[in-house]
């Protein structure tokens, strides 16, 4: 395999700053990448309060970006991927970046959001043309980057970076970034991109339709969401496009990074364990309960769930049978999360109403969300639709079995439990209903307490799954061969 040169342009990416598992993944399969013999260079925007950002360096030379009819001036920042040598840039731009939080800019108003992100594509470019490093490919992650593949195709068509293959992963199809048509001007993109197929989308200007028209390449994060994405009732509108691109459309399940989520050595957590000696689990599991105020307990099932609470996680299926879980079966639960704030005043109210049985951390909080997930007997994913979902590997690396819906990428990763045969790996329902969530809770708490060898297999199933990023991190080089390819051709 040649050595590919590969710009990942991402919103998020661990540990620097992350929402959810795009971050991870950004970070992770940047890192196979490179221990592969890859040259990877991430460049994502500086925002404040990053963390493992000290050490990083200021290039001296301003970053000129080339928006429509004017100039922007970017500070370029560079550090290292903790843990690797990787190379990673970071775009400052105090109106578009300066805050905290990705998905809303300073001004606390999401309609910044499309010159922000068409900034962020767009910078992409000229960062590349201003170090003098051309990529074979740019690999670019959800509709912030969108812009990135149509600027390749128009403004640098007879430019060097317009050589370059671009791919698209969709981590999320429900978000398209939606934006008044005057963004097209600001980005400086020509108007004939904003068209039905293209940027156009009912008189405004969707990002997300614009990328996916024009990548070279289409990923999606597990091959179930892959198809799925191609349905009316998965493709958020979009399905007719995906179906239109489907012959350079392809899942790839994402995985671990084994070193960051590892039972054997988590700094994380007050003891360790393995599959061959699960004892110090027994520890993890009493320090969860201390750390939500549950009874410290260790023959009571503990059921945890580290989740955005959006409606895309199903959680309200949980809060609207937590009562009758508490009331019917001997189990605790521990929820970890931030989003919606009805959702968040319900886990609240519940952990009022059952103390020391349920527990709710409402934040984002790393360490703990590695003792939620290593300490917990099962980990709770009733998602009403999940592109692939990292929560679940993460689950069962540390023998904590998942019960989840069978739904996109959980369907490709959760093997379901065959009592018979001693076989899978988790709890699959089928229903996005309060009852079947409850059933299957149910399900697990009997396995529990009436099976427990049944559940110590479960346990040893999932810990002996092979989660790494190998196998994908290869299939991504077979697809960065294949826009490459593609590409050059279309040159001929
Ligand atoms: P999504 O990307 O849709 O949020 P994933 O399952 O792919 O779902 O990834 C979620 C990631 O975010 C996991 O690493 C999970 O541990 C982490 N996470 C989610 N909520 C929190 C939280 N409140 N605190 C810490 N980590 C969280
Ligand atoms: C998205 C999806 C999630 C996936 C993650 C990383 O946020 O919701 O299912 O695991 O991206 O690809």
């Amino acid at each position: 395999m040649e050595r590919q040169r590969i710009l990942m342009l991402a919103p998020e990416v661990a540990p620097f700053k992350k929402v959810g598992g795009l971050a991870d993944v950004v970070a992770a399969l940047s890192k196979s990448l490179a221990a592969r013999g890859h040259d990877v260079r991430i460049l994502m925007p500086r925002y404040a309060e990053m963390e493992h950002f000290d050490g990083a360096q200021a290039l001296e030379r301003p970053l000129i970006v080339r928006l429509g009819g004017h100039e922007a001036y970017g500070r370029i920042w560079q550090h290292t991927l903790p843990g690797s040598e990787l190379p990673c840039y970071f775009i400052e731009h105090n109106q578009y970046f300066g805050g905290p939080a990705v998905y809303v800019g300073p001004s606390g108003n999401e309609d910044d959001n499309g010159q922000r992100f068409a900034f962020l594509s767009r910078a992409a470019i000229d960062f590349c043309e201003q170090m003098d490093w051309i990529p074979d490919v740019v690999h670019c992650h959800d509709w912030p980057c969108a812009l990135t593949p149509v600027y390749m195709n128009t403004t640098e068509a007879e430019r060097p970076m317009g050589r370059a293959a671009s791919v698209f992963t969709i981590h999320n199809l429900q978000h398209h970034g939606w934006f008044h048509r005057s963004l097209l001007q600001f980005s400086g993109l020509p108007n004939s991109v904003f068209r039905s197929d293209g940027l156009e989308s009912m008189g405004e200007l969707n990002m997300l339709k614009g990328g996916l028209y024009h990548a070279t390449k289409i990923t999606t994060v597990s091959p179930t969401y892959a198809r799925e994405v191609q349905t009316p009732d998965g493709g958020c509108g979009l399905n007719a496009l995906l179906r239109f691109r489907s012959s350079d459309l392809i899942g790839v399940l994402n995985g671990v990074d084994l070193d960051e989520w590892n039972p054997t050595t988590d700094p994380h957590l007050p003891a360790h364990f393995s599959a061959s000696d699960m004892a110090g689990k027994a520890a993890v599991k009493a320090a969860l309960q201390v750390a939500y105020g549950l009874e410290v307990n260790p023959d009571k099932p503990l059921f945890t769930v580290v989740s955005r609470l959006v409606g895309q996680k199903g959680l309200d299926l949980l809060a609207a049978c937590c009562d009758r879980l508490m009331a019917d079966m001997q189990i605790q639960i521990a929820v970890l999360g931030t989003g919606e704030p009805d959702l968040e005043h319900s886990f609240d109210q519940l952990t009022q109403r059952h103390p020391g049985r349920f527990g709710s951390y409402i934040g984002f909080n790393n360490q703990l969300a590695h003792l939620t997930i290593a300490g917990a007997d099962c980990f709770i994913m009733p998602s009403r639709f999940e592109p692939c979902g990292l929560g679940q590997l993460y689950a069962m690396r540390y023998g904590t079995v998942p019960v989840v819906r069978a739904t996109g990428g959980l369907i490709d990763t959760v093997e379901p439990f065959d009592e018979e045969q001693g076989t899978g790996t988790g709890f699959v329902f089928n229903q996005a209903t309060a009852d079947a969530l409850y059933y299957a809770i149910g399900w697990a708490c009997a396995t529990y307490y009436d099976r427990p060898d049944a559940f110590r297999q479960l346990q040893q199933n999932g810990m002996a799954g092979d989660y790494s990023w190998d196998a994908s991190a290869a299939k991504y080089e077979s697809i960065y061969d294949w826009a490459v390819s593609a590409r050059q051709a279309a040159f001929v």
